[in-house]
């Protein structure tokens, strides 16, 4: 009897091109897209702004276009080789509106007036810049793909006679990055300019605080993506209501049939219901405003205070998969799902308090110990079946 251990070259030798060795029929099944286990997707900016590029005005200084470009030049020259999807910038408008308008978020700017919108189009300009560089220098040696990520809640009318002040307030949500960069015709959303002029008209200055984009800045930032990156969480009820400002205001979504627990999940002043329908609605508008760009979904989820039975977030995302299939039956081209969170983190203001793991973080552990919720094992069987089972 004779005893041993097997291998077999394939599967331990490696060096598959070395020293003269053509491609065999493993090589070349194994270097497929899909043979790809683990798909690095990197942002390259997520809002931790250096305080020293703040202390020079931040993203309304225009010098952040060749900044931001610098920088992302760095990164693609590190990792390039290895990552195949960039996202250039996370929800420009939390950026812009949270930061530098009703300032909610870093660096709670003094509202101005001018400097949301000042950070909107050096935004759209900085991003521009950077997809125009990876795809000038950076695509045909490294071939990966580059987008941006928006952030677009869905704002259903209170009524059909406030259909018009629900599309201005998408407009002004999230239209004012997707139109210069997805539409035809490019540039900021007509509503926006002429609402903007207005205000400013009335204030009695000449001209409008949303600053215009050139002919040439037009062009430069026209199809400027890859893919749709979309962030959506929930959706909230517009009505028309002159009296505040931006003309329209979102009270939380109040429909019973749909409603999860209130108390648990309140975010943003709002609270995150599920409103499958919207997401759906969304995906169908995007699809028909934009051409039908390829989707990427790159946040969606659910927050709660915390505990393992997790049973809400688990309807939330079953029924917001399911939205996605009705859109993807109906030709959206949905092509990346990615679940916000992997596990429990620092929700900015809110700080731990809101949870949005699908594992639980211990933070009284010195270890931080992570622990699968129920939502984890419902997600890793989705991932492994690419089947919704309910
Ligand atoms: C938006 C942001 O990209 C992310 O940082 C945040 O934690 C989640 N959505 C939830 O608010």
């Amino acid at each position: 009897m004779l005893f041993g251990s097997a291998t077999a070259a394939y599967q331990v030798e490696g060096a598959w091109n070395e020293d003269g060795k053509s491609e065999n029929i493993w090589d070349r099944l194994s270097h497929q897209e899909p043979c790809v286990i683990a798909e690095p997707m990197v942002t390259l900016y997520h809002w931790d702004l250096p305080q020293k590029l703040q202390d020079l005005g931040g993203w309304t200084n225009s010098l952040i276009v060749d900044w931001f470009t610098d920088y992302s030049r760095v990164a693609f020259e590190l990792f390039g080789d290895r990552v195949k999807y960039w996202f250039t910038i996370n929800e420009p408008d939390s950026i812009c509106d949270l930061g530098y308008g009703v300032a909610k978020l870093a660096p709670l700017s003094n509202y101005s007036g001018y400097s949301d919108y000042l950070c909107s189009k050096n935004i759209l300009l900085a991003h521009a810049k950077v997809y125009h560089l990876y795809d000038d220098e950076y695509r045909s040696k490294q071939g990966g793909t580059i987008g941006i990520v928006i952030s677009a809640p869905w704002q259903e009318p209170e009524s059909e006679e406030h259909a018009e002040a629900a599309e201005e307030a998408r407009q002004f949500k999230w239209g004012i990055y997707a139109n210069p960069i997805f539409s035809k015709k490019g540039d900021f959303p007509e509503v926006i300019k002429q609402r903007v002029a207005v205000k400013s008209m009335i204030q009695g200055f000449p001209r409008s605080r949303l600053p215009e984009f050139t002919s040439k800045e037009v062009e430069f930032i026209k199809g400027t993506s890859d893919f749709f990156g979309l962030n959506h969480y929930s959706s909230a009820l517009i009505y028309r209501n002159e009296s505040v400002y931006g003309y329209y205001n979102q009270p939380s979504l109040n429909d019973d049939t749909n409603v999860i627990s209130y108390e648990d999940s309140s975010w943003e002043g709002y609270y995150i219901k599920i409103a499958p329908w919207g997401f759906y609605k969304l995906l169908t508008k995007i699809r028909e405003d934009y051409d039908n760009p390829p989707i990427f979904i790159t946040e969606n989820g659910y927050a709660t205070l915390g505990g393992l039975e997790d049973h809400d977030r688990i309807k939330y995302f079953t029924q917001y998969l399911d939205a996605i299939l009705d859109a993807i039956e109906e030709g959206s081209d949905i092509r990346v799902y990615t679940a916000w969170s992997l596990m429990d983190n620092f929700e900015w203001l809110y700080g731990y308090t809101l949870r949005f793991g699908l594992y639980e973080v211990d933070y009284e552990s010195p270890e931080r110990t992570r622990t699968p919720r129920k939502s984890a094992y419902f997600y890793k069987q989705i991932v492994r079946t690419h089947t919704l089972d309910h």
